[in-house]
């Protein structure tokens, strides 16, 4: 069976639809290449000494393993002289990373969480790179923080790449989902589905059952009816997954449907909740969208929040469209009763 390129799949995206000008086809490729880069890494393990901590912590306090930097420089340097980027900012840096003047700077800023999933680094389980693409604001070479914080429903694209037993490319420009599998032995990226569609329905979901107690009271009444099963008020048996990797719990949702769940939780009320909005929370709400599911923050549309910081946290609920509807009533039935 013929498959087509990565490029082509791009080439094509934009005679047809006109939706990826040259700048971000550059982009798109240059990640995709990164992603190739990071794979290689994660793929030596031991062998190439890339496993345990660097004895650092990122902004959010959180220690850093070896391979979150390595995949962090492998981005940077790979987006920073193509002059199809005017900025970017990612999970690992405290602040926007402004391209160098010694380069052009272009019309988009790209954001990423470079490897998410990092508790499962070292037990070679599935976790991967995530991405985000915003047109720059403005004329001017000057870029601040502030140009970065726009809600979601303004990304041009956004993709994520999973190392798991596959390696494995998802991405959107907002025409539905596309899905590339790198074939190792010719270094492509392959076309493997070009549309995707989340199921409506779902009797799957996905959360850190261990914070249960935390867990806000329309949570803590959602997940219990859910357990209730075939003799509760859902009148279903539900099934549970956890891999503690967004990018591996995304990927099954996007697969065979499910919903995927971090509420924000009453353990560290300053947090409101756990994933970054907008390296994480937001380039999966795009891509979920374009494959026909929801992303809420239990209440709204993840995707129309506004951000106020670079690093902020969100509560996200997303997947199968029937079953996120679900989990918003009981988010609204709360508030209701509370008048
Ligand atoms: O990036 C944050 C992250 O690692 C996600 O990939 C994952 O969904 C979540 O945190 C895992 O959280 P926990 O440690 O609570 O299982
Ligand atoms: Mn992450």
């Amino acid at each position: 069976m013929k498959r087509i390129s990565l490029t082509q799949y791009l080439v094509e995206q934009q005679r047809e639809y006109g939706l990826i000008p040259g700048q971000l086809r550059l982009l798109i490729e240059v990640v995709a290449r990164a992603c190739k880069r990071i794979a290689i890494a994660v793929n030596k393990g031991a062998l190439g000494d890339v496993l345990g901590t660097a004895g650092t912590a990122n902004v959010q306090g959180e220690v850093q393993k070896k391979l979150d930097v390595i995949s962090n420089e492998v981005l940077i340097e790979a987006n920073e002289w193509g002059g199809h980027l005017a900025a970017m900012a990612s999970e690992e840096m405290d602040s926007i990373h402004v391209v160098p003047n010694r380069y052009p700077q272009g019309e988009y800023m790209l954001l990423f969480d470079p490897l998410d999933g990092s508790s499962n680094i070292d037990v070679n389980v599935s976790i991967g790179t995530i991405f985000s693409v915003l047109r720059k604001i403005g004329h001017g070479r000057g870029v601040t923080e502030e140009d970065f914080l726009q809600p979601g429903k303004q990304q041009a694209a956004a993709g994520y790449c999973v190392y798991g037993p596959q390696t494995t490319l998802v991405l959107t420009v907002g025409n539905g989902v596309a899905m590339f599998t790198l074939d190792r032995e010719t270094g492509s990226w392959l076309l493997t589905q070009h549309e995707t569609t989340i199921p409506e329905d779902t009797n799957e979901f996905a959360i850190n059952m261990s914070n249960m107690r935390h867990w806000a009271p329309p949570v803590k009444r959602y997940i219990g009816e859910c357990l209730a099963g075939s003799e509760g008020p859902r009148g279903k048996d539900f099934n549970m997954r956890w891999v503690a990797s967004m990018v591996a719990d995304v990927h099954r949702i996007l697969t065979r449907g499910g919903i995927f769940i971090y509420p924000a939780d009453l353990k560290d009320p300053s947090k409101a909740g756990r994933l970054r909005l907008m390296y994480e929370a937001n380039p999966m709400a795009f891509l979920v969208e374009q494959a026909g599911g929801a992303a809420t923050t239990g209440r709204s549309r993840l995707m129309e929040v506004t951000p106020s910081q670079l690093h902020q946290r969100v509560p996200v609920f997303l997947g199968s469209r029937e079953e996120v509807a679900e989990a918003v009533r009981y988010h609204h039935a709360h508030d209701n009763a509370q008048g």
